[in-house]
């Protein structure tokens, strides 16, 4: 094991849209567990847009980090130490391991994984918490059912990629996406096999999106809040359902805009779900097996947009915090 390790701390706290220049890289010995810990090696770390709400304080409640603090971030590593009975050296995990190339965990904070037939970092990914939420969203909330036409917005990213494979998984007829660019519509129609994919940065999207839904969407699953939620909304069949997943429009503005108009809930007769996947958790191991399926069927497809070294961290995270990722941001930290 090694003795010396390395990790990202913040220079300060942030309350700007996080950039690679907030963080720093420093080293530390490697500590021993105390009882009821685990000392996990990272492997791959997930970037995902909680980490900019949390870096900035808003996140359901949970502390805002500061100077000299290490980011969080889930990650799946190897136990190399172990002062507990429930985890052992050589056992693989799922747990929030942080920027760092080593951390201390207690262990009945991680999770045991066990590799499936589709790649170890899935489980990051659409095997994992991204997947999950999506499914939960479909499947538990919005009850999506056969014949169903439904709406993803940011559909190349991580949740919305799995969004739209599921839903077509689960009976949906009819699946279109928004994204935004064209080389991401391009990836959520060629890859995750969508109907269609309306690139928001065009001048016409919205007479786009129009064409697109010719009956509306009975489901709108929307991960990005603002405009894009109001144009869904107008695009939405009666009794249409929509999952209220994410604000990516709006986590790093100083202000929140105003909501869309309730007028619109009315007309619609919509019903709508506000989805956070933590209420799954204990879904996770059995989602995790399902998705191992669909992949390996070849149901399931994702994309990663991976990054290399721990050093790269800051500069990907940048990236993601941008909008600039397609696909699940992950970086590659320590060999497999
Ligand atoms: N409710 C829950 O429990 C839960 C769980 C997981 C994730 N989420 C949420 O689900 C959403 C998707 O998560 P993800 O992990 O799959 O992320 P992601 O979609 O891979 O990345 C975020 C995407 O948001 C889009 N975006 C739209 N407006 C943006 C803006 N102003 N700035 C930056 N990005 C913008 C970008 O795609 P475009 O270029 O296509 O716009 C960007 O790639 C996020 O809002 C996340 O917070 C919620």
């Amino acid at each position: 094991m090694k003795k010396r390790a390395r990790r990202l701390v913040l220079n300060d706290v942030i309350d700007a849209t996080p950039r690679a220049a907030h963080f720093r890289m420093e080293e530390f010995d490697a500590p021993a567990p105390a009882s009821g810990e685990i000392l996990v090696r990272t492997i791959f770390l997930s970037l995902d847009p909680y980490i900019g709400s949390i870096l900035r304080g808003r996140h359901m409640g949970e502390r805002r980090p500061g100077a000299g603090d290490c980011p969080p971030g889930r990650g799946i590593g190897e136990v190399v130490a172990s002062s507990s009975p429930l985890l052992k050296a050589g056992d693989l995990v799922r747990a929030d391991l942080g920027w760092s190339e080593l951390s201390l965990v207690r262990a009945e904070e991680a999770r045991l994984i066990h590799r499936g037939r589709a790649p170890l970092s899935a489980q990051l990914g659409v095997a994992g918490m991204p997947g999950l939420t999506a499914y939960a969203g479909l499947k538990h909330l919005a009850k999506a059912r056969e014949g169903d036409h439904v709406l993803i917005s940011s559909a190349a990213g991580a949740v919305g990629g799995a969004a739209g494979q599921i839903a077509r998984i689960l009976g949906a007829e009819r699946v279109v996406g928004i994204a935004g660019s064209a080389e991401k519509c391009a990836l959520v129609t060629n890859d995750y096999g969508y109907d269609a994919c309306i690139n928001y940065k065009t001048p016409d999207w919205k007479d786009q999106l129009k064409v697109a839904l010719p009956h509306g969407a009975d489901i709108y699953f929307d991960n990005v809040g603002g405009d894009v939620l109001q144009t869904a909304l107008l695009n939405l069949a009666l009794y249409g359902r929509i999952v209220l997943c994410g604000l990516a429009s709006q986590y790093q503005a100083d202000e929140r805009p105003a909501g869309p108009n309730p007028g619109l809930f009315i007309a619609k007769r919509a019903q709508v779900f506000g989805l956070v996947v933590y209420d799954y958790e204990e879904q996770q191991e059995e989602f995790t097996r399902l998705a191992d399926d669909w992949i390996a069927s070849g149901r399931l497809t994702a994309h990663e947009d991976r990054a290399v070294g721990l050093e790269q961290a800051p500069a990907h995270f940048e990236r993601l915090m941008l909008g600039e990722n397609i696909g699940k941001a992950i970086v590659v930290v320590g060999r497999e």
